[in-house]
């Protein structure tokens, strides 16, 4: 099997300005992901780092440069999800740590648990000596100025219509020179969110999905949206029905704005080795690798 990876960098509105920021990114973190798989390493290992990558990238959502909550609080969501076993590793509303995804990683490698939320997750990362900061150096200048925003606009509510832009969620899927997927989605979550608000991010079958039977799947967009639909789970669940990862990925999108109004994006890897994308926001930050290993990033078709 030639092994393949693609990545995300969050759907939604994305500011002309920052549009080479964003392709910068997602293509670092599929060329990362890929040099993983091209050493003969696993589809797990190379969605990590590649979401690795992303999180210490200032320009997404998602470990520093996390959008704020309506307490000017950071709270991260995580999952990393191995199709080889179903198993899966998560955090949700975690503060306090730089890359939330690799303590998914650890509660995936280390504990019988799927999930672990809040002070919990956040002492289970101390505990596992992973090093602890404080909120000021994940925090970006542009998230304190949208948090500012943000309080001058009482009726300010989530959903999509309403969201300033980015909203930059991060995610990867891959599929291994053994053929195993995987797939990893982190993120700050929804900006100007209440505290304690998880999004679909960190919730198995809606941010993310894999299973080696189908593909595997991460999510980006309104989180309240995306996990009543279960998009990651429609979009593998339609390749096990024959459709292609591109078709997959245009059919879970199709579900999302037809059943709820949601809008989002989503990657899709399948079990042949193919990969395809769908959104149906303004744009996408998105990267893949081609079978001869070129990396190619865009963020509107
Ligand atoms: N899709 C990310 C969130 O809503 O939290």
């Amino acid at each position: 099997m030639i092994p393949r990876i693609i990545v995300h960098g969050g759907a939604w509105k994305i500011a002309e300005e920052t549009h080479a920021d964003h392709i910068a990114g997602v293509h670092a973190a599929a060329e990362a992901g890929w040099q993983i798989l091209a050493a003969g390493g696993s589809a797990l290992d190379a969605v990590e780092q590649a979401v690795v990558m992303m999180e210490d990238d200032p320009t997404f959502d998602a470990g520093v440069g996390s959008v704020l909550n309506r307490a000017g609080e950071i709270e991260m969501d995580a999952i990393l999800m191995d199709g080889r076993t179903l198993k899966l590793g998560a955090v949700a509303a975690v503060r306090g740590i730089t890359n939330p995804i690799r303590l998914a990683r650890l509660i995936f490698d280390d504990t019988d648990h799927s999930l672990l939320v809040g002070e919990g997750a956040r002492r289970f990362a101390e505990a596992k000596g992973m090093r602890l900061c404080a909120q000021a150096e994940l925090t970006v200048p542009r998230e304190i100025e949208r948090f500012r925003r943000l309080q001058q606009m009482p009726d300010y509510h989530l959903a999509y219509e309403f969201a300033p832009d980015p909203q930059g969620t991060v995610g990867a899927v891959a599929i291994d020179a053994e053929g195993h997927v995987a797939a990893a989605t982190s993120t700050g979550g929804a900006a100007y969110k209440l505290p304690g608000r998880v999004g679909d991010s960190p919730l198995v079958g809606s941010g993310a999905y894999a299973d080696d039977l189908t593909g595997a799947a991460s999510a980006t967009g309104h989180g309240e949206s995306i996990m009543r639909v279960v998009l990651c789970k429609t979009a593998t669940d339609a390749i096990g029905r024959g459709m292609s990862a591109q078709q997959a990925a245009e059919f879970a999108i199709r579900t999302l704005f037809e059943r709820v109004g949601g809008y989002g994006g989503v990657i899709v890897a399948d079990r042949h080795g193919q990969v395809g994308f769908a959104y149906n926001t303004p744009h996408m930050a998105v990267a893949w690798v081609e079978p001869d290993g070129t990396v190619r990033a865009r963020i509107k078709d």
